[in-house]
């Protein structure tokens, strides 16, 4: 029996994360903002340095006892500073959102302008939604996409030039092609904002040169640990140049940036880092720096346009037309159903979805008009072309025969079988 000790002490939460194990074995994740760590970052959350206080930074902190942890951050920020090739890594924010909102309160007072895509049309809540943070206590502006979805660089320009804003945002949550860092950096620089790019969903194809890097064009990059860089919750802020350790608040110049993160971060936003965090993050690091995870990264990418070129045969329609990354974002009104009950028939076949706006959408964001998926998971599980194949048409007869239970349990046994064959945690089969 797999946790006994989780067993012995509450039998009600042990029982639950077993039948979650089981939904995720008998079932695919197309989540593209979701993936399966390797047995060793699950080992390491479960660690005993879950109980240690350690604010503040490695040699610099407030309380005793710290040896080891410092060792273990240091080497999560070489790790990481040796990956995406920068020369300072914050590894302490708790997940991509407080990152994001670091690098707000780092670079901006309240009240002061950003651009970023607008949420509907692939950004994400922290790039300027009016209900997050980010619209209630800045200026927050967006940029769209045109009507097939694609960024229109040149309408973010104009944009740019008619708000000037002070931070620029590139970087997507439901975005199925490759961003111009270039171009945005070049964007950035003609109205002198600085420039984010939250490379979130993309980490893990930009490690292994499958998506361009944003490193020397972004003044700052966030990223989540655990989505394409299979690693924990979490989220890493990078950038270049050393942060100074001054005694008060930095200029808001490029030089400070390191400084002005680590400060906005701890003590201006968090206290105590999350250790049991910062070691998994450390081991996916790890990882991440294989030739393995680079063919993983590829592999990804592969298998995502493998599924968009059999979706689009069968005549699906793909936001722009197809996928250059890991997700693609489908309009099923075109099949004449919504996005929830794309996402409900797809969830009683077994392949878990999610719904999604779709540009231009004219329908309401809690049942819009497309569903959002992607084969970071699925990668990780080892199902490669062939297998995507399967799951494309397993996809298209699920999608076009949304209300036949019979149908879908049929379809459901499949997709069962299917994933029996790649198990998500291998070395925890019985
Ligand atoms: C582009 C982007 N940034 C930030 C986040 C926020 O990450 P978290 O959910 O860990 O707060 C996400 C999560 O989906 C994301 O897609």
């Amino acid at each position: 029996m797999l946790y006994p000790h989780l067993l012995a002490g509450d039998p009600e939460i042990h029982g639950l994360v077993i039948q979650e194990l089981a939904r995720r074995r008998a079932g695919i994740d197309m989540i593209p903002s979701e993936n399966v760590t390797s047995v060793a970052v699950i080992e390491a959350l479960g660690t005993i340095l879950t109980d240690k206080y350690s604010e503040g930074y490695p040699h610099k902190r407030y309380y005793g006892g710290n040896e080891y942890i410092d060792q273990i951050e240091i080497l999560a920020e070489e790790r990481a500073k040796a990956l995406f090739g920068v020369t300072h890594a914050n590894v302490q924010p708790y997940s991509g959102s407080p990152a994001n909102q670091a690098v707000y309160m780092a670079l901006l007072n309240p009240g002061e302008t950003v651009l970023g895509l607008s949420l509907s049309y692939g950004g994400h809540l922290t790039h300027g939604l009016k209900v997050n943070f980010s619209g209630i206590y800045y200026n927050a502006l967006n940029y769209t996409t045109n009507a097939e979805g694609w960024i229109d660089y040149d309408a973010v320009e104009a944009q740019a030039k008619e708000v000037r804003p002070k931070l620029l945002i590139c970087g997507t949550t439901a975005y199925p092609r490759t961003i111009d860092f270039a171009r945005m950096a070049a964007i950035a620089k003609s109205v002198d904002a600085f420039l984010l790019a939250d490379i979130s969903h993309i980490a893990g194809l930009v490690v292994a040169g499958a998506h361009p890097s944003p490193v020397g064009h972004a003044d700052v990059i966030t990223t989540t640990t655990h989505k394409t860089l299979r690693g924990p919750r979490g989220a890493m802020i990078l950038c270049n140049g050393l942060p100074s350790n001054p005694l008060k608040a930095p200029e808001r110049t490029r030089e400070n940036i390191p400084s002005l993160i680590d400060r906005a971060v701890f003590p201006g936003l968090q206290g105590g880092p999350h250790n049991h965090q910062t070691a998994a993050i450390a081991v996916a690091l790890k990882n991440a720096a294989t030739e393995e995870f680079k063919t993983y990264g590829h592999q990804i990418v592969k298998n995502a346009t493998t599924l968009a070129a059999a979706l689009t045969s069968k005549g699906c329609r793909l936001i722009t037309g197809g996928t250059d990354n890991h997700l693609m974002v489908m309009d099923v009104t075109a099949l004449g159903i919504s996005g929830s009950e794309a996402d409900v028939a797809l969830g009683k076949a077994g392949i878990t979805v999610n719904k999604n706006t779709i540009p231009n959408d004219p329908r309401k964001p809690f049942d819009p008009s497309g569903i959002r998926f992607g084969t970071p998971a699925l990668t990780s599980r080892g199902l490669k072309e062939p297998e995507v194949e399967e799951l494309a048409e397993y996809m298209y007869s699920a999608l076009t025969h949304p209300t036949d239970a019979a149908m879908l349990a049929d379809i459901q046994s499949k997709v069962t079988a299917l994933a029996q064959k790649f198990p998500p945690y291998p070395e925890l089969e019985a």
